[in-house]
């Protein structure tokens, strides 16, 4: 999950991380309260800045300088409701004006390829961190961060050195960087990035702009993280799913999809999206693992999540049964379809193998449903479903 940079800025308050004061807004009213606020402190200057999950803001013309809480009123007026890459900005952050004197970079993150982490730091912040580690790579430090050892002070100091600072602004950082770490190492973040970790006029270090990605996987180490999640930019199926611990993704086609084992499912995706080709260009409407040792509840759900999407007009289960018995994947079909009653008329193609498949099969026989049909092979049940999605 990423977080705003309200939430990032809180989350680096609580650790140590120096910041500047900053309160969301979601009215022009609300923002000029704010900034008198906030304001006092830098001279009545504020920056009124849109809360938007995505870079760039700056250049969007979602960032800009107050100098009375009248004009940061006017400026959350002309950014509030702003389209920033597709985003829409629904709240503004007005936070205390630095008077900015340098602008670094600073990031650590998961590096996937090395298996480790990796702190990435410039003197040159502020700018987009990709164009310059395209066009001056050698302006962008990378060092590799012990995921075992973090950044200590010495780690902190070998970073900013790497970066080509000076000895003191080297001493400013230690401290901010090894808290940046703390961050990062504490919440289970897969990336934290400053751009800019600016010095302002007065020699303070603050970081100005954050971002901060959470990993999921360690949701269950943090309850607390629940309340940043943007529900209202959560899709509403998505987040049904979430609930019954599906793992669940919509997309934007006609066929709805379940299967069990991710690189099942992922390659049922690819059959069905092909097949479909030959009928107007139907494509899956979700992908939907069930996961292995699948029970009969686990399927029921599944289907009850993917019938509620009005974009479904057909759905292929496919599942190889392994630890997951294909018996209990019928007991679920036959057990959502009652459930759903007769006015449920899209049809239901199911390739079952593996595990147990005769008495899977035997179950949907004995069911009869009239919208269940039963295909033999993954190739064939794809083309069957993609065509009567056309057709319905
Ligand atoms: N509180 C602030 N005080 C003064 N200048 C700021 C403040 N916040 C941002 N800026 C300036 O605006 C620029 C862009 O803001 P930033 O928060 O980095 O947004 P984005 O990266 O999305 O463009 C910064 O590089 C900085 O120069
Ligand atoms: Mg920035």
């Amino acid at each position: 999950m990423d977080l705003f940079e309200y939430q990032a800025r809180d989350m680096f308050e609580k650790h140590g991380v120096p910041v500047l004061a900053g309160a969301v807004a979601t009215t022009p009213q609300e923002a000029r309260a704010a900034a008198e606020r906030i304001g006092a402190a830098s001279g009545g200057v504020t920056v009124v800045k849109a809360q938007v999950k995505t870079g760039g803001r700056g250049k969007a013309g979602g960032v800009k300088v107050a100098r009375s809480p009248e004009e940061a009123e006017e400026h959350a007026r002309a950014i509030l409701g702003m389209d920033i890459k597709g985003h829409t900005v629904q709240r503004v952050m007005v936070a205390q004006g630095a008077r900015i004197a340098e602008e670094y970079y600073f990031s650590v993150l998961l590096d996937r390829a090395n298996r480790s982490y990796l702190a990435m730091c410039s003197k040159e912040g502020g700018v987009e961190i990709e164009q310059l580690a395209v066009e001056r790579p050698e302006a962008l430090a990378r060092v590799a961060v012990d995921p075992n050892a973090g950044i200590d002070a010495a780690t902190a100091r070998e970073i900013a050195e790497a970066a080509g600072f000076d000895a003191d602004t080297v001493a400013a950082l230690e401290p901010v960087l090894v808290s940046l770490w703390e961050v990062y190492r504490d919440e289970d973040a897969t990336l934290v990035e400053v751009n800019p970790l600016v010095k302002t006029e007065e020699g303070a270090i603050i970081a100005l702009d954050g971002k901060v990605t959470l990993d999921a996987n360690a949701d269950f180490r943090h309850p607390e993280h629940a309340e940043l999640e943007d529900t209202a930019a959560t899709d509403p199926l998505e987040a049904a799913a979430k609930e019954k611990n599906l793992n669940y993704v919509k997309l934007d086609g006609s066929v709805g999809i379940i299967g069990n084992g991710a690189g099942l499912v992922m390659s049922t995706l690819d059959v069905v999206a092909y097949a479909g080709e030959e009928f107007g260009g139907q494509k899956p409407a979700n992908f939907l693992d069930i996961g292995g040792g699948a029970s009969a509840e686990v399927m029921a759900n599944g289907l009850h999540i993917i019938l509620s999407d009005e974009q479904v007009k057909a759905v292929f289960v496919n599942v190889f049964g392994g630890i997951t018995a294909c018996d209990a994947v019928a007991n679920g079909i036959v057990g959502a379809l009652d459930a759903l009653g007769d006015e449920e008329d899209r049809a239901l193609v199911v390739r079952l193998d593996g595990n147990n498949v005769e008495e899977g099969r035997r179950i949907l026989a004995e069911r009869n449903h009239p919208r269940v049909i039963i295909e033999d092979t993954m190739d064939g049940a794809a083309r069957r479903a993609a065509e009567l999605a056309s057709q319905n």
